[in-house]
């Protein structure tokens, strides 16, 4: 009855990895390019907020779509009794670095929402940077290791 929704659930999966990895690289290359801190001002109030929940829906969506991936391919199972297979080491390696990742990204969140337009304590732009860096690097490994799952189910 619900076959559907596994059949669907890479499909979206793929398509929120697109989006989820593809924001966080425009934001780098934004955060990269746009130095004027009058044309910061301007651009980030706005577009900030709009980027944020678009981010945040990608990443619900993908933990929820994988997991259901996961429930499919019985890789709970796996994850509880690793057995030193190389879908075992991938499997552990990105769900691990995903709770880093979505930790970092509620770490980044809280701190973009509460400090919007306004200006920042040092502590506040250290976490907020460190913690978008973080973020961008553990997606590269994260896709990496989906990669090498996906090449053995
Ligand atoms: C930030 C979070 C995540 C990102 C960016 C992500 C990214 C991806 C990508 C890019 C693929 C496709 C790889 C390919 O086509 O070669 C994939 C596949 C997959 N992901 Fe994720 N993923 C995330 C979270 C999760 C979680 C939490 C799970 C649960 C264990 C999961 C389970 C899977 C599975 C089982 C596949 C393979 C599906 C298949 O072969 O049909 N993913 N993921």
């Amino acid at each position: 009855m619900f076959g559907w929704i596994t059949e669907w659930a890479f499909h979206v999966h793929l398509l929120m990895a697109i989006s989820w990895i593809g924001g966080s690289v425009f934001m780098f290359v934004l955060g990269v390019t746009l130095r004027d801190k009058k044309a910061q001002q301007e651009v980030y109030p706005h577009v900030g907020p709009i980027f944020g929940w678009f981010e945040v829906a990608a990443l619900v969506t993908l933990l929820a779509t994988g997991f259901i991936l996961g429930v499919k391919y019985n890789l709970f199972t796996l994850l509880m009794h690793p057995n030193g297979t190389e879908i075992s080491h991938a499997l552990m390696m990105k769900v691990i670095l995903v709770a880093i990742l979505t930790v970092a990204t509620i770490i980044h969140f809280v701190i973009a929402y509460r400090t919007n337009g306004k200006e920042r304590t040092r502590k506040e732009q250290l976490l907020s940077r460190s913690s978008s860096m973080l973020i961008f690097i553990l997606n590269l490994f994260v896709m990496h290791y989906a990669i090498v799952m996906r090449d053995i189910l």
